[in-house]
């Protein structure tokens, strides 16, 4: 059991005098701020006293009287308002470090009830290049998936693939009017893009020159709005204030769209040609709609026509996926699904879930809610009624007992009211979970965009990381005494420090925030990033290289670690804190608390090496206890990093 959980455990029996349910109290029990006042320290004494109307610091020692840690620690204070204060015996420590040593799983139990876990992630809408905008679901997705199949449940990674939207209608037009089957020919893949981002854009053109007036008129409105109250707002009245900077910032959104609109706008007028084309094709947006109902319709050409491409577009970004490191258990689309969907809409009116209303057909739930739309006027069902058939398959065929979704907080309505449709269709056992998370942003705090305003390609990004690596790469080698790393190898580690720190910055973020996209910050070799993870790593394997240790006897677990310095024993409790790292990222599935465990334990080694002789050791026992240290540093480090399919090397 690692540290965390032993006091946990003890204390969770004596919280049933007091309260019914004890777990966010236990939550209360973290690592110390500060060691000076032990490792680990519990703070429910206050809120729990104040629901008792006792006196926290009275309660604080009750509790600690009635603790039997006697064997396992050294002292157990109250401190303060009515902190407890933990600190282990160093040879309790020195003990688990023994066992961890020895296990090829460093102390991380395997789940004691494995459940199979369905993993809904990347599912990019296929037929357009991946962007930037996927790198998210792709990356916590994937780590997710190494999370908890490492802790022994069934996993299945299962790419939910959009390959039956209206961009397929986009492309098939495109390609009715306006192939160059040359390119075609030689490139497919780049001209199906082109296809895509041309019938886009005219369609595009013709609603936004609708709604550039619109715009308009509405910032024009708020603006005397905001003109008006602000005449008669008194400034002392925070309310008014508050009133004021809402407007404000409705203003300035909208101000933002225009801009956006207008830039998309020009980008058509500005090319003769293409504004010939646009001219020559008023229509383009509902023909481009018509194409995608008759391939739903069953269209013969249409659906030839799709068979056609989809291959292709699969096989585009794959070769992202190949980049990245990420393999799926399960690609089974949208367009899997579509045979299953008229069953799924007659058994919700059967069982009187679903209603028509305008003329479609739709789950209603509460009154202030937008309702379930699971079949449209025009008879097409809908992205709504594809998750319900999903869900459907993922319970029955694959026995699932948990979906989690790995998508975009902008979808967290559509999930809320599937979950609950589901749950009321029967699938009330199931745990669904809607793992959202925000959105990659430029320097100018908007989405991330090219300086052309298009989305950023994802290839293109994982392209550039690795040269902006490569530099770094050789930089750091043409500095060592002799360089180490022959071309090849230079290109290796240019792959994994360039892949590695894409993902660690996107990872080490709560998921649900914002974060800024940075490549100056997220190719740091000093800071939260992966490049300095994983020189720490190629640090050590450099110490066995120079002390000619063998690294498996030191696994032998006789337990001969001993600390003799403040570093060492702090090295040793953050080592053994990976097994309650890994339990606190799957509660909530936040790989951040990952990647700021691995943070502080390249700190806490970096200390360690700082202060402790390793290679110049004199005293044998000192100096094996000190190996065990630096290998049981370099396994956590490599697994971490593999958990978030992240690699490393002995030499970089
Ligand atoms: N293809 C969708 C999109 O790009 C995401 C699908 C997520 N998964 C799901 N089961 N709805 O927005």
């Amino acid at each position: 059991m690692h540290p965390l959980s032993v006091i946990r455990e003890q204390l969770r029996p004596l919280f049933e005098e007091y309260v019914d349910d004890p777990a966010p109290y236990l939550e209360m029990v973290r690592p110390a701020q500060d060691s000076k006042f032990g490792d680990f320290q519990a703070n429910f004494a206050m809120p729990l006293a104040k629901q008792l109307g006792k006196n926290p610091r009275d309660l604080a020692t009750e509790f600690v009287d009635k603790i039997k840690l006697d064997d396992v620690c050294e002292s157990m204070e109250v401190a303060g308002p009515g902190f407890i204060n933990f600190k282990f015996k160093s040879d309790w420590l020195t003990a688990q470090l023994g066992t961890m040593q020895a296990d090829e799983r460093l102390s991380v139990p395997v789940a004691e009830s494995p459940r199979t876990i369905i993993v809904d992630y990347s599912a990019p809408n296929v037929a357009k290049p991946m962007h930037v905008g996927h790198l998210r679901s792709t990356v916590i997705g994937n780590t997710i998936c190494r999370i908890v199949n490492f802790l022994g449940h069934k996993v299945y990674g299962d790419n939910h693939l959009g390959d039956w939207g209206t961009q397929f209608g986009m492309i098939i037009y495109g390609y009715k009017n306006f192939l160059n089957r040359e390119s075609f020919e030689q490139a497919p893949v780049d001209e199906l893009a082109r296809l895509y981002k041309l019938v886009n854009q005219l369609s595009e053109f013709h609603d936004l020159n609708r709604k550039i007036p619109e715009l308009q008129a509405k910032i024009e409105s708020l603006s005397a709005q905001l003109t008006e109250q602000e005449e008669k707002a008194d400034p002392k009245d925070k309310q008014a204030r508050k009133a004021l900077g809402k407007i404000k910032n409705d203003i300035a959104t909208l101000k933002q769209d225009l801009l956006s609109a207008e830039d998309k706008v020009s980008a058509v007028t500005a090319s003769p040609e293409l504004l010939a084309q646009a001219n020559g094709y008023p229509d383009i947006a509902r023909l481009a709609r018509e194409e995608t109902a008759k391939l739903h319709k069953g269209d013969e050409e249409n659906l030839a026509l799709w068979k056609q491409f989809l291959p292709l577009c699969i096989a585009a970004i794959d070769e992202v996926y190949g980049r990245l490191g990420v393999q799926f258990d399960l690609v089974l689309g949208e367009s899997y699904f579509q045979p299953f969907l008229q069953e799924v809409v007659d058994d919700l009116k059967q069982k009187g879930m679903a209603q028509q209303s305008q003329g479609a057909i739709c789950v209603f739930h509460d009154q202030n809610e937008a309702p379930f739309i699971v079949q449209k006027t025009d008879g097409a069902f809908t992205y709504a009624t594809t998750d319900l058939a999903t869900i459907r398959y993922r319970v029955e065929e694959l026995k699932a007992d948990s979906i989690l979704y790995v998508v975009d907080a902008r979808q967290s309505e559509h999930f809320k009211l599937l979950f609950e449709t589901a749950a009321k269709w029967g699938y009330d056992e199931i745990d669904l979970r809607h793992i959202s998370f925000g959105t990659v942003l430029g320097d100018d705090k908007r989405p991330f965009k090219t300086r052309s305003g298009d989305t950023v390609g994802l290839e293109s990004l994982i392209e550039e990381s690795i040269q902006r690596a490569r530099q770094i790469v050789n930089e750091g080698d043409d500095a060592k005494p002799s360089p180490e790393l022959d071309e090849t190898m230079r290109q290796r580690v240019a792959e994994m420090v360039g892949v590695g720190a894409i993902k660690y910055a996107d990872l080490r973020h709560n998921r649900e925030s914002d974060y800024v996209f940075n490549w100056t910050k997220m190719l740091a070799t000093n800071g939260d990033t992966a490049t300095y993870i994983q020189y720490a790593y190629a640090r050590i394997c450099g110490i066995f290289r120079e002390v000619d240790a063998d690294r498996e006897a030191l696994r032998e677990g006789d337990g001969a670690v001993v600390f003799t310095h403040d570093a060492e024993r702090a090295l040793g409790l953050q080592l053994l804190r990976f097994a309650e790292t890994i339990e606190s990222v799957v509660n909530d599935y936040r790989p951040n608390i990952l990647t700021a465990w691995l943070f502080e334990t390249a700190n806490a080694f970096t200390t360690f090496y700082g202060n402790c002789h390793v290679k110049n050791e004199p005293d044998a026992a000192i100096k094996k206890s000190r190996l065990i240290l630096c290998d049981l540093t370099a396994r956590v480090i490599d697994q971490g990093l593999a958990l978030m399919g992240i690699q490393t090397s002995d030499k970089m």
